[in-house]
């Protein structure tokens, strides 16, 4: 446990110009729950005249260094966007190659997340996922199904504004089959029909490539979660830029709307 944080030593000013320590960072408050927009893919590959599937290819690796490093921490849960309801615009060479990284990350990893006792989820729409992928990610839904450690949670086909509204058709169906009262419609309820409605709100997103936007990620989630961009991307993110985002993260003032 936590031989990277014994190994490495992160002393570097934070974005509010406060020193910190390893040390520093885990007696402070963690995080529960981490979501990543890993963006950038593309971009890296470009910078070294690669195709774009290689810089798909790299980041999966680094999909593997943070979930390891996040479960070392004891965050509860880690979101990771792997496919958006957009991407599927995308050249097809690249969507297919995109569909088969899932499998190869739980081909090569999939024995080290179980000794690692980390539960693997997927949300977004399956439906439309091929067999493959589907296979591949319900094998490792049901063989880490009692794992009892960070829920690694994987955004897969996954879009927002859709979540939201499927949310609600349930809820309407719900309500016009008597099983629920409009007046129990609130945030906790409507959270409850949401694709995340076992795990916390992100307390911490994190977005790489220099892009400063939502992307339709997690609208509702994400409503006080705290924000933190870089411009690195994902195929070059590292260990201690996580750190780093952990430790601006806990200079934070959250107030929750409150004083
Ligand atoms: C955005 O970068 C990235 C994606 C659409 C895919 C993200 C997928 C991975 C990092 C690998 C996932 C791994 C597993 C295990 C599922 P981009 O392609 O839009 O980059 P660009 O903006 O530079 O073009």
């Amino acid at each position: 446990m936590l031989n990277f944080l014994k190994r490495t030593k992160v002393s570097k000013k934070t974005a509010v110009g406060a020193d910190f320590s390893r040390s520093d960072i885990l007696s402070g408050t963690m995080p529960s729950h981490v979501a990543i927009i890993m963006d950038g893919n593309g971009r890296w590959a470009n910078k070294r005249a690669l195709p774009r599937i290689a810089g798909h290819h790299e980041g999966m690796k680094v999909v593997r260094k943070i979930t390891k490093l996040a479960s070392e921490l004891g965050l509860d849960a880690l979101t990771l966007y792997a496919f958006s309801t957009e991407n599927w615009k995308r050249p097809k060479i690249e969507v297919d190659f995109l569909m088969k990284l899932p499998e190869e990350f739980l081909a090569t990893y999939l024995p080290e997340l179980i000794q690692e006792n980390v539960r693997v989820r997927v949300m977004g729409d399956k439906d439309k996922l091929p067999g493959h992928t589907l296979t591949a990610v319900d094998r490792a839904i049901r063989e880490t199904s009692g794992n009892t450690g960070l829920i690694l949670n994987f955004a897969l086909n996954y879009g927002s504004r859709t979540e939201i509204i499927e949310a609600v058709k349930k809820i309407a169906d719900d309500a016009k089959n008597q099983k629920l009262h409009i007046e129990q419609i609130d945030e906790s309820l409507l959270s409850d029909y949401l694709m995340t409605n076992e795990l916390q709100d992100p307390d911490l997103l994190i977005r790489t490539s220099g892009e400063i936007r939502l992307s339709n990620f997690m609208l509702w989630q994400l409503a006080y979660t705290e924000l933190w961009f870089t411009e690195v991307l994902w195929p070059d993110f590292k260990e201690e830029d996580f750190l780093q985002a952990i430790a601006d993260f806990q200079q934070r003032g959250r107030r929750f709307g409150g004083v």
